[in-house]
């Protein structure tokens, strides 16, 4: 399905993105993973070239910082062509706390890594999309904006901040045939939270379902996909 095509997925070294980026190993594409831990990233494209990825790049940046994430897409497009699909899917929550416990560091942050680097990304990717006419970008959102969690309201508001930026957007790229997806994952268990949860989703799982979704024909648009694990069903 997704032979040769050009994928773009930032935290590809561990959880959803990691996941990922190795089911489109498996179907021969071309894929470009980042994060901050070398080896991991070295790890994830041994395996994504065993799966059977055509060309696998990494790189690791901090996306805090504005001209990492911009090298980031130009060194992507010189070492694979061009992207086919953007999933901005690397966030964090730095902690769980009341909102007059965070600090302003915490809060810049995060909202660099979970909203202005996928802002980043989307603007970059979209200029080269344009002109082809074709080209797919998925924000990796979260449940948590419908649940107003207590103790995650930074977390919260970068959710909320980056739907926005998604909703507006998918407007905005319509003229240029450019689809633009919404992924609302709840409970997933990764490194995304210090204790395990095994009775929340694997991270296959989730990538299996966001897979499935950027599969549909050429003439579907998916807004917005929102899925769950059944321990999460009764919210
Ligand atoms: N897990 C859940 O329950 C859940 C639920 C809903 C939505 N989500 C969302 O799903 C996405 C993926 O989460 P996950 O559960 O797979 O988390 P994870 O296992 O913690 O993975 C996060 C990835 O992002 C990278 N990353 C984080 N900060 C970075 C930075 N400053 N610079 C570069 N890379 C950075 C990490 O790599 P390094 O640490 O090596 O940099 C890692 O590859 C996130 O947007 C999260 O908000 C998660």
């Amino acid at each position: 399905m997704f032979s040769k095509k050009g994928i773009l997925i930032t935290g590809g070294s561990r959880g959803i993105g990691r996941a990922l980026a190795l089911l489109f190993a498996k179907d021969g594409a071309r894929v470009s993973i980042c994060g901050r831990n070398k080896e991991t990233l070295l790890s994830v494209k041994e395996e994504a070239l065993a799966l059977g990825a055509s060309q696998v790049y990494t790189e690791a940046i901090d996306l805090r910082d504005v001209s990492d994430v911009k090298k980031y897409y130009k060194n992507t497009v010189s070492h694979i062509g061009s992207i086919d699909i953007l999933i901005n899917n690397a966030g964090f929550n730095s902690r769980k706390a009341y909102l007059w416990e965070y600090g302003e560091e915490e809060f810049d942050d995060m909202f660099a890594v979970n909203v202005r680097a996928g802002f980043i990304l989307t603007k970059l990717a979209f200029l080269d999309m344009k002109k082809r006419k074709e080209g797919h970008i998925v924000n990796i959102l979260s449940t948590a904006c419908h649940f107003n969690n207590e103790r995650m309201s930074i977390y919260t508001a970068t959710k909320k901040a980056f739907q926005g930026l998604t909703d507006v957007f998918r407007k905005e790229a319509r003229p240029y045939n450019i689809r633009v997806t919404g992924v609302y994952p709840g409970g997933t268990d990764t490194k995304f939270r210090k204790e395990a949860r095994p009775l929340y989703m694997r991270p296959e799982s989730v990538a299996k379902t966001i897979y499935n979704a950027l599969s549909v024909p050429p003439d579907v648009v998916v807004h917005d996909i929102t899925f769950r694990p059944m321990v999460e069903t009764n919210f």
